[in-house]
């Protein structure tokens, strides 16, 4: 029996007041669409078609090259969408078709493979994923009959007052024979309050013909759907959690897991500990024994082994085994801080590298630099890389002393060893082991104060 799925994703998506379409809104950090078909590839399934509507060009660099795309111009239900797929699909007898709408990212692909296993050990006309919820508003909900057996779906804007209490809702996703759905599909009708044709019409149809039906109840976070901006706040953080609990059970400490934002390609070690209100994003990874947060926001950065990192923004920077990072630092893309090395306080640093051991701990701005190893880079030293058309490199050597408020104006190499002085501007290059002072003699004033005050009198 071929299996080949249909993942709905044509709609509006009106009730997310969003230019966006739905599926690409994203759920830590990938679009919703992706979550359904990375669930539904993993049923190492024969073919994947997806339903996009009239924004699909919108939808379509986010879907693989493995789904074949159909349009659904006109917006005419889910009974349609599935229609639309059906044409692009040569299915054989007995085949079976899953259907996942688009908009459900916390599917889990066990429970795909249960309704798939449940659909073929039964032989059933369709199988139906459920839930028992304590919120019911919004989804079609089961209907069964006196001997509990599925006998159809009624939408939640269809349904009367009593179907209403019913809390066992339709998941909208489902495994039909290929050969009735192609049958029951031209049955449904238009006769429901949004004018639609409903995918949910074909369990009644089906049923009411004397095929057998089925349900499989799962739990209500796996089929949370997202129709507004409120539900796709509650499925993110069903994500987060789900995220977290998988990590913590590795090894990852966290003191407060609701509050710890990690997007799906994050990679943290076993060993690490994440503090509140740390944000890791994209391709972020972060080593065994390193500390991150509270407050962090890291951006495709590498945090090593030990490190130390709070109250700082990482983006594109690679942070090394025991480095101590802020509190309050900007590390921009390109930055390397070697081993042992710091960043402390109020530092902004861009593509630049600061060596084994090297400090750079109050007040300063490092873009454009190669710093050695074991340098000091003294409170408010800047490096003036821009001078206004081009940017300039600036080079200081192992064991360097910056003094205190220096401007490095590039193109400069401070060699090995070398002191700056407090307060210098420093234009040329600086010989290994040389002092360089770039500034004015200190004038003295005797009395001065007293003067002042006389002359005020
Ligand atoms: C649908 C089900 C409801 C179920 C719920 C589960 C129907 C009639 N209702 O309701 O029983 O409880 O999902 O989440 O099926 N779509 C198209 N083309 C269309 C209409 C919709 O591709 O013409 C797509 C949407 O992009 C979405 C999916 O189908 O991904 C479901 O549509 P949506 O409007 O969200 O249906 P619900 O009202 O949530
Ligand atoms: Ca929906």
């Amino acid at each position: 029996m071929a299996v080949r799925a249909v993942v709905l994703a044509a709609g509006a998506g009106t009730r997310m007041k969003s230019d966006l379409p739905k599926v690409l809104h994203t759920v830590a950090g990938r679009p919703m669409i992706s979550w359904v078909l990375s669930a539904v590839r993993s049923m190492e399934l024969n073919q994947i078609v997806v339903v996009v509507g009239v924004n699909g060009d919108q939808v379509r660099p986010f879907l693989d090259d493995d789904v074949d795309v159909v349009v659904q111009e006109q917006r005419l239900g889910t009974g349609h969408a599935t229609g639309i797929a059906l044409d692009a699909i040569s299915s054989d007898e007995g085949d079976a078709i899953l259907v996942a709408p688009g908009d459900v990212p916390l599917l889990v692909p066990s429970t795909l493979s249960e309704l798939i296993g449940l659909h073929r050990r039964t032989g059933s006309a369709v199988s139906v994923l459920t839930a028992e919820v304590g919120d019911p508003a919004g989804y079609g909900r089961i209907m069964r009959d006196g001997w509990d057996r599925v006998v159809g779906i009624v939408e939640h804007v269809d349904a009367s007052e009593s179907q209403r209490r019913i809390r066992e809702i339709n998941g909208g996703v489902y495994v039909f024979d290929s050969g009735l759905l192609a049958e029951a599909l031209p049955k449904v009708g238009l006769n429901n309050i949004q004018g639609e044709y409903y995918l949910t019409d074909v369990i009644e149809i089906l049923g009411s013909e004397g095929h057998p039906l089925h349900a499989l109840k799962t739990v209500p976070s796996e089929i949370a759907g997202v129709n507004s901006l409120a539900q796709l706040a509650r499925v993110e953080a069903l994500m987060r959690s789900r995220i977290n609990q998988t990590l913590m059970g590795t090894g990852v400490s966290m003191q407060d897991p609701d509050r710890v934002y990690l997007e799906a390609d994050v990679r943290v070690e076993p060993g690490a500990m994440l503090l509140p209100d740390v944000h890791l994003r994209g391709q972020t990874r972060v080593a065994a024994g390193a500390k991150v947060g509270p407050n962090v926001t890291a951006e495709n950065s590498t945090i090593g082994p030990d490190a130390h990192v709070w109250y700082s923004v990482l983006r594109g920077a690679e942070v090394g085994e025991g480095v101590e990072v802020g509190p309050y630092a900007s590390l921009r893309p390109g930055t390397v801080l070697r081993k042992g090395s710091k960043v402390g306080t109020f530092v902004e640093t861009k593509r630049s590298t600061v060596g084994e051991g090297s400090k750079v701990p109050h007040l300063s701005y490092v873009g454009d630099a190669q710093i050695g190893r074991d340098a000091n880079i003294g409170a408010g030293t800047i490096t003036c890389n821009y001078d206004g058309v081009a940017k300039h490199e600036t080079i200081i050597g192992d064991r360097a002393f910056i003094g205190s408020d220096t401007m490095l104006v590039a193109p400069v190499t401070i060699g090995d060893d070398a002191v700056t002085g407090a307060g210098s501007t420093i234009t040329k290059d600086v010989s290994p082991g040389a002092l360089a002072v770039e500034r004015s003699v200190q004038k003295e004033i005797p009395d001065y104060a007293a003067r002042r005050r006389r002359k005020g009198s």
